[in-house]
């Protein structure tokens, strides 16, 4: 029997741009019940794995024009100008009034805020809490929200669907993993903030939880996924995990070396000079690969990479301002970087991609908004900057609490029966998968599967052919995916039905990136195409949507949102 309870607002997602969220909406109306849902405790979201920083003016040497026009020029003049614009102006007071809320930014001897170098920045624009800055936004955030008695948290609660009646969002059904029962819980309104989807490939800074929920939920509902082809390389994860080895350690002054000792990428003539190490993302990833594919790339069991050099900055600068890049090198890798290198290479990091929303953080479906990683609004057209994406979450956290909360306070309560009763439809679906032996297909090989195929046709470089192999074969994995084989029959926290519910999420998504990736012939910030090396605006400067049919993707696009900033050669 599925439990239901009424909200006015419903929240999917405990990290930054949910907590964020959910503080707006509660304060904006403390007699409103705000709740908020999501698959891990809140502090366990992925934001507290951000490192380097998050980014807004600070400095004299700095302006909104330049913050807005760097957005822009990392974008590939696909973000749109609007969402820029609106951004850049509210981000300080996002991260001034985060340190109201307890978040330790640190600071220079005259007690101005420091802020640090991230690459494709005109100046250093990154506010930072050491190289902890995710644990610390999220900390504060968390703390916040617990000021909120209006607040009401559905921790380790998995939705599964989300509850529509009469055109509009009314609330979601999700499964209790500590009990296995469903719940309905109802709102007039619903926020997306489940974050990206970077466990479609296998080599990611992403946490396990990152399997692209929202977008899913989202993607079934009707609700097209924008520009999912575009997907962010981080230039330094360790080799074999993945995880992160943060910008920051270039912006302090770290250098990128290839296996005969050079700082390689002053070579690649992208204009930032004897600030090599400070290109954008996609740019010093092709750079990397460039490197492994001419033989200068070092090599051990984990194949080719390159390294970040710290040694010329010192123990003391790295134990100041790099304290956890020291930490994770040594645990995970051992090595010391006050005396070795450390090994990176590119490793997938963000989606640019996502739920389709507007400046307000509403999608064309009414009464859903979306916010953070899960949604494209689009301020991060083809590539994002390093730090752009935390204050993101912020800026259009805020938006989304406050826009939800309006349209809830506009609209009548849903008819609760039949909420109800999609959402049984829903437990029945899902009880069906529960230990199901019926099925032929396993999940562990079906994500290899659909691992495999996307790290071969949709990594840092692509071509047409290897791109069609993708999308044919990501088609196929969805449609086998109809047919997994279950053996848990238990209940209580039944992880393999979750990784099962994960995988049918994740084989959506990647298949509407394959399918929108092969179709824009063009190379535009992280989408390079190796047969189409050049940017075409004539024929590409759109939005990629893709509607979610049984068939497969069906593609669309819809208008980049210019005005301020003309589209020029995106030079450094
Ligand atoms: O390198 C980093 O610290 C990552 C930051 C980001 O993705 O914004």
């Amino acid at each position: 029997m599925v439990q239901s309870s009424r909200h006015d607002i419903v929240i999917v997602g405990g990290g930054a741009a949910g907590l964020r969220a959910a503080i707006q909406a509660a304060e904006a109306n403390p007699d409103a019940s705000v709740a908020l849902v999501s698959k891990v405790y809140p502090m366990r979201s992925h934001t507290v794995s951000a490192e380097g920083g998050a980014a807004a003016i600070a400095r004299e040497d700095d302006s909104l024009e330049l913050h807005g026009f760097d957005t822009v020029k990392g974008s590939d003049f696909l973000g749109d100008q609007d969402v820029i614009q609106y951004f850049v102006e509210d981000a300080p007071r996002e991260l001034a009034l985060l340190e109201n809320w307890g978040c330790p930014w640190s600071r220079n001897d005259d007690g101005s805020v420091s802020t640090r170098a991230f690459g494709g920045m005109t100046t250093k624009r990154t506010w930072y809490a050491t190289d902890k800055v995710g644990f610390h936004m999220l900390h504060s955030l968390f703390q916040h929200s617990m000021r909120f008695p209006n607040i009401v948290r559905y921790d380790e609660f998995f939705v599964t669907k989300l509850l529509v009646e009469d055109g509009v969002c009314q609330g979601v059904a999700a499964l209790e993993i500590r009990t296995g029962e469903f719940h309905a819980i109802l709102g007039r309104a619903v926020i997306l903030a489940t974050g990206g989807a970077g466990k479609i490939f296998p080599f990611t800074t992403n946490g396990t939880i990152k399997t692209g929920d929202g977008m899913a939920l989202a993607y079934r509902a009707g609700v097209p996924l924008k520009d999912m082809e575009f997907v962010q390389y981080h230039p330094t994860g360790l080799p074999g995990t993945g995880i992160l080895i943060t910008e920051a350690a270039r912006g302090e002054g770290g250098y990128l070396r290839n296996n005969k000792d050079e700082r390689f990428l002053v070579e690649y003539d992208y204009g930032v000079g004897d600030k090599a190490e400070l290109g954008p993302r996609d740019m010093v990833s092709r750079a990397i690969i460039q490197e492994f594919e001419a033989g200068r790339g070092f090599e051990n069991r984990y194949g080719n990479y390159c390294a970040v050099d710290l040694r010329h900055l010192g123990e003391e600068h790295i134990d100041a301002k790099l304290p956890f890049v020291r930490e994770l090198a040594r645990t995970y890798i051992g090595v010391d970087p006050v005396h070795e290198y450390i090994p990176i290479r590119p490793v997938v990091h963000y989606m640019m991609g996502g739920v389709d929303t507007d400046i307000t953080a509403a999608t064309p479906l009414p009464g859903l908004y979306a916010a953070g990683e899960v949604a494209c609004g689009s301020l991060n057209g083809a590539n994002r900057l390093g730090s752009n994406s935390l204050t993101e979450c912020l800026v259009f956290g805020a938006v989304a609490g406050r826009n939800a909360m309006d349209f809830a306070r506009g609209s009548a309560d849903g008819d609760q029966a039949r909420l109800v009763a999609q959402a049984e439809e829903e437990a029945a679906r899902v009880e069906a998968l529960r230990g199901n032996g019926k099925g032929s297909e396993q999940i562990s090989s079906l994500r290899v599967e659909m691992n495999s195929a996307l790290e071969a046709g949709c990594g840092v470089y692509r071509e047409q052919g290897t791109m069609a192999v993708a999308a044919d074969a990501t088609r196929s994995i969805r449609q086998r995916a109809a047919d997994l084989h279950l053996k848990d029959t238990s209940k209580v926290f039944n992880t393999e039905v979750i990784s099962a519910l994960e995988l049918l999420n994740m084989v959506e998504l990647a298949e509407a990136l394959a399918v929108s990736a092969l179709h824009r012939k063009e190379s535009r910030g992280a989408h390079t195409c190796r047969d189409y090396p050049t940017r075409d605006d004539q024929n590409f400067l759109y939005h990629t949507l893709a509607h979610r049919t049984e068939d497969g993707p069906r593609l669309d696009r819809k208008d980049v949102n210019l005005g301020h900033w003309e589209p020029q050669e995106r030079k450094y």
